[in-house]
């Protein structure tokens, strides 16, 4: 185990590779990576190996560190630079619609820039590369506890809660945004109800929510995508808790591709529907939901993976967009770690910077 932050996605002990569980395998394997090219690395995020927006962010940063103390063995200062601002690029393409991937990697390449200007030697500034990373890794721990907190004010003993996805500890560092109140409040005695969307075609809702939920002795039922709706009707829901990948100046809301369809039918119900995430997924830069980049994935994730054997005529056609955006309409709050943001969202996130 490193002797940097441990958890799921860690930097190596030769602090020139990145340690991280292979998400993909889960639940039925528990596997560790150590990712030591740049080609791993993008390969690992490209393929979902990590996921979820903050776990993404946390993991990039490693990755720039581990690459910063690799070249800082051979490169000379001029070189040096570039050579980061390339990979800064590289690793930034390999998912558009997360927002904390270039948030992290412009953050480090920020402070390697800062360092330039006083010519610092590229071992000083793998080294200063390094505490960044761990600072985005320790402030997402402390982000993700504030907002398990604000959200549980929310909830109260006894209630149903309908999730989509993954926004568990997998999905950042620990507690997670949208798992992160039910965990608290399982862990305080309190009795919580958690609907988890298998959420095709990834099945993170199945994979990974049922699982972490499980293994942490909450109240947990796995349903299709498809039946949310008659859970709902059924009474058996008092809010839903969403994740999020991009949060747009309005309050537009990027989310694993379901998120708006859920959010449409807690509007029908009369049920409240909460986004929560980190400040480094809000994107000010961004004006609304439709400045935001949808990444669009295999088809055969919708052909044939999860499947013995492929349940779609072979080369039919598919739409395999991974995320949609949910109108600020449909959401009654968005929870950070500064507090619960409400309508109007141009105002209420803005705020949150200022
Ligand atoms: O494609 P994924 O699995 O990376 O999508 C993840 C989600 O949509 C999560 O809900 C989101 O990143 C929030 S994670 C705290």
């Amino acid at each position: 185990m490193s002797q940097y932050l441990s958890g799921h996605i860690h930097l190596g002990d030769d602090l020139t590779s990145v340690v991280i569980l292979d998400q993909t395998l889960l639940p039925n394997e528990v596997k560790y990576l150590t990712l030591r090219t740049p080609e791993e690395m993008f390969e690992a995020i490209r393929s979902l190996r990590v996921r979820g927006a903050p776990a993404i962010g946390i993991c990039a940063g490693y990755c720039l560190a581990a690459i910063a103390q690799q070249r800082s063995r051979d490169l000379d200062h001029p070189r040096y630079l570039s050579e980061l601002f390339r990979q800064v690029q590289y690793l930034g393409s390999s998912r558009p619609t997360a927002v904390n991937l270039s948030w992290a990697l412009d953050r480090l390449l920020r402070k390697a820039i800062d360092l330039s200007d006083v010519t610092a030697p590229p071992a000083k500034i793998a080294a200063v590369l390094r505490e960044e990373a761990l600072s985005i890794h320790r402030e997402d721990i402390a982000m993700c506890r504030a907002i398990s907190e604000h959200g549980l004010t929310l909830l109260k003993d006894g209630d149903g809660v309908l999730t989509h996805c993954n926004a568990g500890p997998l999905a950042t560092s620990q507690y997670g945004t949208a798992l992160g109140p039910i965990l608290l409040g399982t862990e305080r005695g309190m009795r919580l109800r958690v609907f988890a969307d298998e959420t095709r075609p990834l099945l993170q809702g199945a994979r990974l929510t049922a699982y972490e939920l499980d293994r942490a002795g909450a109240d947990v039922t796995l349903i299709c995508d498809n039946m949310a709706s008659m859970v709902m009707k059924n009474g058996w829901v008092n809010a839903c808790f969403v994740g999020c990948d991009r949060v747009a100046a309005n309050g537009d809301a990027a989310n694993k591709i379901g998120t708006s369809g859920v959010a449409i039918l807690a509007k029908h119900y009369g049920i409240p529907f909460y986004v929560l995430g980190p400040t480094s997924t809000v994107d000010l830069d961004c004006p609304t939901g439709a400045d935001i980049e949808i990444e669009l994935r295999d088809p055969e994730e919708i052909r044939s993976k999860f499947y013995a054997q492929p349940m779609a005529p072979a080369g039919v056609k598919c739409y395999n967009p991974a995320f949609d955006v949910t109108d600020h309409t449909l959401i009654s709050g968005i929870i950070t770690e500064k507090g619960i943001c409400r309508p109007p969202y141009t105002e209420s996130l803005s705020a949150l910077f200022s």
